[in-house]
């Protein structure tokens, strides 16, 4: 049993991946299973929070005890998070955001034709950059999922986004990152002091990462 040290606060976070269609049979997304997404879902559950997760398509259950809004596209996630965001204390943004869509979504399935063919992207909306504009003092928390430059990359997204913490992951090696059970993570805080954990499970690494978020309460 947890101590309930997030009771009284209120807790909005992204998961999994945003799929972004291309036509009425296709999409574009990206490897992230929601795991470590939903295992925060449910650290923040055990310990009291009201929780509001807003998840792209996974293949996970619902967390119990959590408000479930299922979306497909970036744009479908940022409006449902924008919707939820002033009535939350702590926005976490553990979800694998496409960063561009295409640009047309054709009415009718794409014919077969040419040798090669090319598709225009257009970028999306960064979720948790516009977050970081808007909340005030509401605690914010994202990821950094690389495959190099771990720590430098991190620490530019958490400025730019105006996060106060950020969990970067080199999702390059094995037993981190995208459809394992496991992560290595390391925690970066606004003082750019970085924590470095061993490998350990999601659950876990949730945990850990709820207790770094306490206590910046
Ligand atoms: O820049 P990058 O996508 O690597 O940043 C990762 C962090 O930003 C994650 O917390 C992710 O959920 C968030 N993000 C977002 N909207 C995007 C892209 C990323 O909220 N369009």
């Amino acid at each position: 049993e947890k101590e309930k040290d997030f009771e009284g606060k209120k807790v909005l976070i992204t998961a999994g991946p945003t799929r972004e269609p291309l036509d009425p049979v296709r999409y574009i997304t990206n490897r992230s299973s929601g795991k470590m997404g939903y295992e925060i879902a449910k650290a923040f559950v055990e310990r009291g929070a009201r929780v509001v997760l807003v998840s792209g398509p996974t293949h996970i259950d619902i967390p119990k005890g959590v408000t479930f809004i299922p979306v497909e596209t970036a744009a479908d996630m940022y409006n449902a998070v924008m919707m939820h965001l002033e009535e939350a204390d702590i926005i976490v943004g553990a979800a694998a955001v496409a960063d561009y869509r295409p640009k047309e979504v054709k009415k009718e399935k794409i014919k077969k034709d040419e040798e090669t063919m090319v598709i225009e992207l257009v970028k999306n909306p960064d979720i948790m950059y516009e977050v970081g504009q808007k909340k005030g003092n509401k605690i914010s928390v994202g990821f950094a999922a690389e495959t190099e430059n771990l720590i430098d990359y991190a620490k530019k997204k958490l400025k730019e986004k105006n996060m106060d913490l950020i969990v970067a992951n080199d999702v390059s090696q094995e037993g981190a990152g995208f459809e394992v059970d496991t992560n290595i993570i390391k925690v970066i805080n606004k003082d750019l002091e970085v924590k470095e954990y061993p490998m350990m499970t999601k659950r876990e690494a949730a945990h850990v990462i709820l207790d770094e978020i306490a206590k910046l309460l």
